[in-house]
């Protein structure tokens, strides 16, 4: 039996999509041990390996089969613009892409004036103010504490994913606009989808039977 290969995104998804797929009763071979230095974990009996990535080369795996099914946030999926299968929104990792900064800044979205964004998500970030806004700005590529920007002079604004809030409320900024909605989604290559059918669509019975249980 071939292995079906899941590419997970390192950290705190991880562990909610390893406990998701214990509680489905597939066995995730000692993925879950947070002390290993391992990257890769294999359960023989059903032929499945689960390793360890950073979010946005998880498209990547999955893109070039290295990976038969990825889990990732929508925010990398819609980023990296790969060719893929979504199938399933597993709830959790929920979260808001927003326009943010100081209240004070509000007026440069109001009046579309030239600002700077600085964002570690240039293409939300383009199509939003380019197609939704039709505001011309310039898009600042930055890699973390993106908050930093507004309050350092570097941009007028940042478009950055907001979960519960603090770190903007510690940092005297708010969202001033909502961009969209997030949560960790399953994302499954083509190719895959098609020759490994029957095994990947058992999968994604049992963890949307285990998701809708857990809601009910
Ligand atoms: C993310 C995001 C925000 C923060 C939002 O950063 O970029 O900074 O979490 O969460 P909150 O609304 O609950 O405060 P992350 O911790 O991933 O680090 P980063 O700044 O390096 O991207």
């Amino acid at each position: 039996m071939r292995y079906l290969t899941v590419a997970l995104t390192k950290g705190r998804l991880a562990r909610q999509t390893l406990d998701l797929f214990e509680r489905c009763g597939i066995d995730t071979a000692g993925a879950m041990d947070k002390d290993t230095r391992k990257l890769i974990f294999t359960n023989e009996e059903l032929g499945l390996r689960f390793f360890l990535a950073k979010g946005p080369d998880v498209p990547t795996y999955v893109y070039y089969g290295a990976a038969d099914i990825g889990i990732v946030g929508r925010d990398t999926i819609i980023e990296e613009n790969k060719k893929l299968y979504e199938v399933l929104d597993l709830g959790f990792g929920r979260c808001r892409m927003c326009v943010c900064g100081p209240a004070s800044a509000k007026k440069y979205l109001d009046s579309g004036e030239m600002i700077r964004v600085a964002t570690k998500y240039p293409a939300i970030t383009k199509d939003y103010f380019l197609n939704k806004k039709h505001q011309t700005v310039e898009i600042i590529k930055l890699n973390g504490s993106i908050e930093l920007a507004p309050i350092v002079g570097l941009s007028e604004v940042i478009v950055d994913i907001v979960e519960t809030g603090s770190t903007l409320k510690a940092n005297g900024l708010e969202v001033l606009d909502e961009v969209i909605p997030l949560s960790a989604r399953m994302v499954v290559n083509q190719v895959s989808m098609k020759m490994e059918n029957e095994r990947i669509s058992e999968i994604i019975t049992r963890l949307r039977n285990e998701l809708q249980k857990q809601n009910a």
